[in-house]
């Protein structure tokens, strides 16, 4: 069921504290902070919740219960491109009925829910915001597959469960929240059973991005800010961090630089103006429920703070959509690593 435009924000819990959330994220993780980092990574954990509590209605209204990007061919649903992005890890990994992995920032569960679904392993999901974990773990209830999905509240740089229990690790568009990548890898490295694998979608600037370049700059730190990123890693920092948990790296590739010719990735924050499934997320879709929301803010049926979260997820969308357009950013840095028997 898609989330309704009146409800965002609108728990009774939560209503009472979003002007002065949305503000304290502002005052400690925007402007004085923007493109330094310094606060993000030694307040990650509150930065992070802070932020997913803002913005998770919104990317369910816009976008789903995944919330990662996906190439996409030319004749391909929106759907039908995620399911086959999580299908993708799920076959790398070589889930199966018997195996149990763990997946790092799980979201709200879409990802899980469809790889526990196409492969019968048994996967357990971990996150550190409760209110997504309670959705992620209604969904789950509610599609019949409670038997194979457990969870875990806690942050994935110290997880709770013992060395070598799992059998296989993954992470969509999730350890870019992670204030050190060596730590969240050697997490990951603590975790598996020897031989076991660890595949991920990792936010990364490519080679295209200068660091001289100002419009450059400016992007990498409007993505940061409006999306919750500490720092937005090069391909070459992701591989060196994977080889220093004590990681085989056995694949990493840009998989947005050789995806076949379709629809980008970043189309649907963009719009054709055609597409039912990018109506919300796209600029012109963004703009109305802007403009709806300013309009419910006033007549007090979501809450004071609610049309400033939309400006801080516009603020990212524009800065994604323009770098993905440029070539200086993927969200696909595919990676698969093996823990060494
Ligand atoms: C962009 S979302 C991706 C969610 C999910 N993988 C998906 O594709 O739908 C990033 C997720 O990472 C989680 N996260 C961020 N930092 C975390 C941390 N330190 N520990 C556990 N989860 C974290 C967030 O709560 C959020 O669910």
């Amino acid at each position: 069921m898609r989330t309704k435009l009146a409800r965002i924000l609108s728990d009774r819990d939560r209503r009472e504290s979003v002007a002065a959330r949305v503000q304290d994220y502002e005052r400690w993780y925007g402007g004085a902070s923007r493109g330094r980092g310094d606060e993000r990574k030694t307040d990650y954990r509150d930065f992070e919740n802070t932020y997913y509590d803002l913005v998770t209605d919104f990317f369910e209204y816009g976008w789903g219960q995944s919330f990662h990007f996906a190439p996409r061919a030319a004749n391909e649903s929106f759907a039908a491109s995620l399911a086959r992005h999580e299908h993708y890890i799920a076959h790398r990994l070589g889930l199966e009925p018997g195996m149990t992995a763990v997946d790092l920032g799980c979201g709200v569960g879409g990802p899980l829910i469809e790889i526990a679904r196409f492969s019968g392993a048994r996967i357990v999901g971990v996150n550190n915001n409760a209110m997504q974990l309670e959705r992620a773990a209604r969904r789950c209830e509610a599609a019949g597959l409670g038997h194979l999905v457990d969870w875990l509240k806690c942050d994935f740089m110290s997880v709770d469960a013992p060395d070598a229990c799992f059998d296989a690790a993954y992470s969509i568009e999730a350890t870019c929240c992670a204030p050190d990548k060596a730590g969240v890898y050697g997490e990951v490295f603590r975790l598996l059973k020897p031989g076991g694998c660890f595949a991920a979608y990792e936010y990364c600037l490519t080679d295209g991005f200068d660091s001289d370049d100002p419009e450059h700059r400016r992007l990498k730190a409007d993505m940061e800010h409006g999306g919750a990123l500490p720092d937005i890693a090069r391909p070459h920092e992701v591989d060196e961090a994977v080889r220093s948990a004590g990681f085989e790296l056995v694949e990493a590739r840009d998989l947005a630089a050789e995806a076949p010719p379709g629809i980008p990735w970043y189309e649907p924050l963009v719009g054709s103006g055609l597409s039912f499934a990018s109506l919300r997320s796209s600029a012109a879709g963004r703009r109305v429920t802007h403009g709806s929301l300013w309009l419910l803010e006033r007549l007090g049926i979501v809450p004071r703070g609610a049309t400033q979260v939309s400006s801080l997820l516009d603020l990212c969308a524009v800065a994604l959509a323009e770098a993905g357009r440029l070539g200086i950013f993927t969200p696909m840095y595919f990676v698969q690593a093996r823990k060494p028997d």
